[in-house]
């Protein structure tokens, strides 16, 4: 909080959204699926590639906003398992985006001590991509920041199906599978996130009001937020706004939140008051 107070000059509104933001209750970890990268480049008369292109500038500056802020861990929903059905070229591009955003971005997430995690099943990756990949990620293990999951070839139902069949295949290895009983804590620990808080906050930009096979698990209790904001003109602004709002948020988890009017202290008997009078 204080490194991104830092940055920023008084009288600027990201300044004053900054100051306005609590710093005991940031959510500790957020997720996005960064969506509009075709409407952005179809409003421009550019080719779908060009809202990819654009896309990346909004994931170095959320990047950098996170770990300013102190949030610590980000997870970003860069390519679905079901984003194979897009024309070859676009799928290239994506992984040649990738690719640089990788080679680019590796010294800044050193300095700044962000460690990189690619989460989804890596094994269909282009072979070229997954060793970069593997290497940013090798890279980047000691750092102790913020935490950037990248969502790649990435879906919520895989990834449960996946956890499942790897809880199998170790009770077949260790002779316990007969007596085996799964549990939510099982599963969890089995996720591709299992080192990680479930997410706080969910952003979606570009209005779209679905869940698109991300995180299904996970985001049981998030608080959701979505902005028509497409993705290639998401702003540090967009993102300090996000946190703003999760903090008005009252969350419940399905309790009850403080007592409002001594709600608490209702008794039978002010109950049997409350019918007689209605
Ligand atoms: C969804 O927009 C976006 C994607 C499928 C790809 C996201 C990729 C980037 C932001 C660029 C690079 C990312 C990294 C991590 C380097 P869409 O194409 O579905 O947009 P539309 O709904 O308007 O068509």
């Amino acid at each position: 909080m204080k490194a991104l107070l830092e940055s920023l000059q008084p009288g600027e509104r990201d300044w004053d959204l900054a100051q306005a933001i609590d710093p005991a209750r940031l959510p500790a970890h957020i997720a996005i699926i960064m969506d509009g990268n075709g409407r952005w480049a179809g409003r421009r008369r550019l080719p779908r590639v060009a809202g990819h292109k654009a896309g990346i500038g909004p994931v170095r500056s959320t990047v950098e906003t996170c770990a300013r802020l102190g949030v610590k861990v980000l997870t970003l929903y860069a390519f679905s398992v079901e984003n194979w059905k897009r024309p070859r070229a676009e799928v290239e591009t994506l992984w040649r985006l990738l690719r640089y955003y990788l080679k680019q971005e590796l010294p800044d997430l050193q300095k700044n001590d962000i460690r990189l995690q690619a989460i989804g099943r890596l094994d269909a990756l282009p072979t070229q991509v997954r060793r970069e990949l593997d290497a940013a990620v090798d890279a980047t293990a000691a750092n102790r920041g913020l935490l950037v999951n990248l969502a790649i070839n990435y879906g919520g139902r895989a990834e449960i199906v996946d956890a499942v069949n790897a809880i199998l295949e170790m009770a077949q290895l260790d002779g316990s599978i007969g007596s085996l009983k799964l549990d939510e804590d099982l599963i969890a620990t089995n996720l591709y996130t299992a080192s990680c808080p479930d997410p706080d906050l969910l952003i979606r930009t570009s209005g779209e009001m679905r869940i698109s096979n991300f995180l299904l698990w996970q985001i049981a209790y998030s608080e959701l937020y979505v902005t028509e904001t497409l993705w290639p003109d998401f702003t540090r602004t967009d993102l300090l706004e996000a946190v703003l709002e999760y903090q008005k948020r009252d969350r419940r988890y399905g309790g009850l939140s403080a007592p409002v009017n001594g709600d608490a202290q209702a008794t039978d008997e002010t109950f049997v008051v409350a019918l007689r009078s209605s």
